[in-house]
């Protein structure tokens, strides 16, 4: 189908494998959804500061086959990790099935329900690259349990609910990923806003596109410096509201503030710089959707990548030398690196897929770190999508 259109596919799940498979053994699924991952354009480390973002759901996603089961045990099994769930082992950090524990035991604690369904999952979605695999596996799982039990969830209840079992897991993530999942449509991007939690529809010129490079560099953001770097801006937010009042987050603070209250080239000055500047470039991004100025729009995410590299410092060697590699090919307007950073993916704008550019990029990776990383282009589609 038109819902699968990455230039390179990986060797994954596809739908209709999950469904035989699943109806091999346990008959015909009861319901069938697929949660796409998200790709994130501009607005990188802001959607926890409640600030703007202009992600969209990607072409990518998780397939859940379901149904209600008869046993008194849980059976949810991943394809892509060929496990099955054990609700009598504590998952390890890191793990799938840490995912499947918080949602089981908020069904209990939360709606009083006892559940034992019955899921298979798989997907085309590359793990730990930065496309929010982990956010996909609970929106699509809380999408499951929402139709099998009648949950009635809106929209936002199920952002909410995935990233409170993501924050379990030991990660103080933002909303972003869960929202573009649970919201995004074929064919437009979104501009959040993460303090009212609402969005505008973002039609994009119809000639661009994105492509994603993947260092091949596991993130993991657990084991990583994104809370403590969450936490560095927000002692920065308080170090600014000894001189200023009404900053409820750093979306509140000016550029101006930020160089006045804070001594230049400090670690504070820096992640509120990264913020403050940030939050402009994603409305400034707007305006160059809107003119079709894929030149300057280009130049904006290379300036995201320059302040999440030296300012908020959540890139890493691997990404740093795509986005310059990137950034020397005429075919590629911009790029940077996207998502939670410290490896992942790089996304550029482009207008066409060429080959040569793509491949020089590549072999001088390989050259470099002794890898050839993985590239595939992205384009908004629906969230979560319903089968049968
Ligand atoms: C991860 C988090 C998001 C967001 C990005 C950085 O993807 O899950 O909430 O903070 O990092 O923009």
């Amino acid at each position: 189908t038109s819902f699968l259109r990455f230039v390179k596919n990986c060797n994954m799940h596809k739908f209709d494998t999950v469904y035989q498979l699943f109806e091999a053994s346990y008959g015909k699924p009861a319901i069938s959804v697929a949660a796409a991952g998200r790709a994130n354009i501009i607005g990188e480390h802001t959607d926890y500061h409640e600030g703007f973002v202009l992600p969209f759901a990607i072409d990518a996603a998780i397939y859940f086959c379901a149904k209600q089961g008869n046993s008194n045990a849980a059976e949810i099994i991943s394809l892509d990790f060929d496990e099955k769930y054990d609700a009598n082992v504590v998952p390890i950090k890191g793990s799938w099935q840490l995912y499947v524990h918080g949602l089981l035991s908020d069904l209990k604690t939360r709606f009083q329900i006892i559940a034992t369904p019955v899921i298979l999952f798989g997907g085309n979605l590359p793990m730990g690259a930065g496309v929010s695999s982990s956010s996909a596996l609970c929106c699509g799982l809380i999408e499951v349990v929402n139709i099998l039990y009648d949950l009635g969830l809106t929209a936002i209840e199920k952002v909410k609910w995935a990233s409170e079992i993501e924050h379990g897991t030991g990660v103080r993530g933002g909303k972003m990923d869960q929202y573009a999942i649970c919201h995004g449509q074929a064919g437009k991007a979104m501009l959040l806003d993460c303090r009212s939690l609402s969005h505008k529809d973002i039609s994009l010129p119809e000639t661009w596109q994105f492509l994603l490079l993947n260092t091949g560099v596991k993130h993991n953001l657990a084991f990583t410096a994104y809370n403590q770097r969450r936490q560095e801006a927000e002692d920065a937010l308080a170090e600014l509201n000894k001189h200023e009042t009404g900053l409820v987050t750093l979306r509140d603070a000016t550029v101006d503030q930020v160089n006045h209250w804070l001594e230049k080239g400090s670690l504070y000055h820096r992640r509120a710089l990264h913020v403050v500047t940030e939050n402009k470039r994603v409305a400034a991004f707007e305006l160059c959707a809107q003119m079709g100025d894929i030149r300057n729009a280009g130049r904006l995410m290379n300036q995201s990548h320059e302040s999440l590299q030296n300012q908020y410092e959540v890139s890493c060697e691997e990404l740093d030398f795509l986005q310059q590699q990137a950034a020397k090919c005429n075919s590629i307007y911009g790029s940077r690196m996207m998502g939670g950073g410290f490896g992942g993916c790089t996304i550029s704008l482009i207008q066409e897929v060429d080959e040569r550019d793509i491949s020089i990029i590549r072999q001088a990776y390989l050259k470099k770190f002794g890898l050839l990383p993985d590239y595939f282009t992205v384009h908004p589609a629906p969230g979560l999508v319903h089968y049968g």
